[in-house]
């Protein structure tokens, strides 16, 4: 087995990469696939939020801290290729940090959690443009762009919305909505399907993303041909 190595990344602090890490991460743990999450941020965030969880009953997927390991992150990350399918790495807030770029060098996927507003394109730019760097090292480096706590349409929502298709990177089609239960989660130590109904379209919506998420590293080539072809055709 040679798991795929998914990079959460943005150089934007708060744009959601923990959440989406352990929402994603765990949703395919619960889907019985085996998944480790690797914290790579000094913060621990990721560590704490498993840490949350009660006895008996634990965060799906196993966590643990290699940011100390530094650039040399990528060589250890490779230990744990031959057990799991899916290695999701929570990167910390800088594009260019040691951690980022080493994690990109062995990633089959940059995941970039995207808040739309003004204040974040200026920082997804510099990601992007980290992304194509390690490209260039890295061909089997596919970008996706997921926008997350989107709120009703405001019109500086619209105006970011607006310049994406000129972002050139492929951009999920499910959003992750601005929900008091992604919070919530990290109290309990959970991904959202522990709030069951009450939180039915927070799971709909995490499960909808990771159905995506599973279609594009399986078929990444094919899916970002058709998704240029889309843009091509307007
Ligand atoms: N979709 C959402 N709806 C509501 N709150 C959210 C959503 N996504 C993230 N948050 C909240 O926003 C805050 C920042 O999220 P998170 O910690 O996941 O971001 P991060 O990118 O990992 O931050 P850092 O750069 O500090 O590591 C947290 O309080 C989190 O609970
Ligand atoms: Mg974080």
């Amino acid at each position: 087995m040679a798991a795929k190595i998914i990079a959460v990344v943005n150089q934007k602090g708060g744009s959601g990469k923990t959440t989406v890490t352990m929402q994603s991460a765990g949703t395919l743990a619960l889907r019985k696939k085996k998944v480790l999450i690797i914290d790579g941020d000094d913060q621990n965030s990721a560590v704490e939020w498993a840490s949350m969880a009660p006895e008996g009953m634990p965060f799906p997927a196993r966590v643990f801290n290699l940011a100390a390991a530094g650039r040399k992150i990528h060589q250890e990350i490779k230990k744990y290729y031959d057990d799991y399918e899916y290695i999701f790495v929570d990167c910390p807030p800088a594009a260019d940090s040691p951690i980022s770029k080493s994690v990109l060098l062995v990633a089959d996927l940059a995941l970039v959690p995207f808040i739309p507003d003004g204040l974040n394109m200026s920082a997804a730019v510099r990601i992007r443009d980290t992304i194509e760097d390690a490209q260039v090292m890295n061909p089997n480096l596919r970008s996706l762009l997921l926008l997350n706590r989107v709120e009703a349409k405001t019109n500086l929502t619209n105006e970011v919305l607006d310049l994406l298709p000129d972002f050139n990177m492929p951009q999920a089609k499910t959003k992750l909505h601005k929900r008091t239960y992604y919070p919530e989660t990290f109290l309990t130590g959970s991904t959202v399907h522990s709030l069951r109904s009450k939180a039915k379209d927070a799971i709909d919506e995490v499960e909808s993303f990771t159905d995506e998420l599973l279609a594009f590293l399986d078929k990444p080539l094919v899916y970002s041909q058709i998704k240029e072809k889309e843009e091509a055709h307007g």
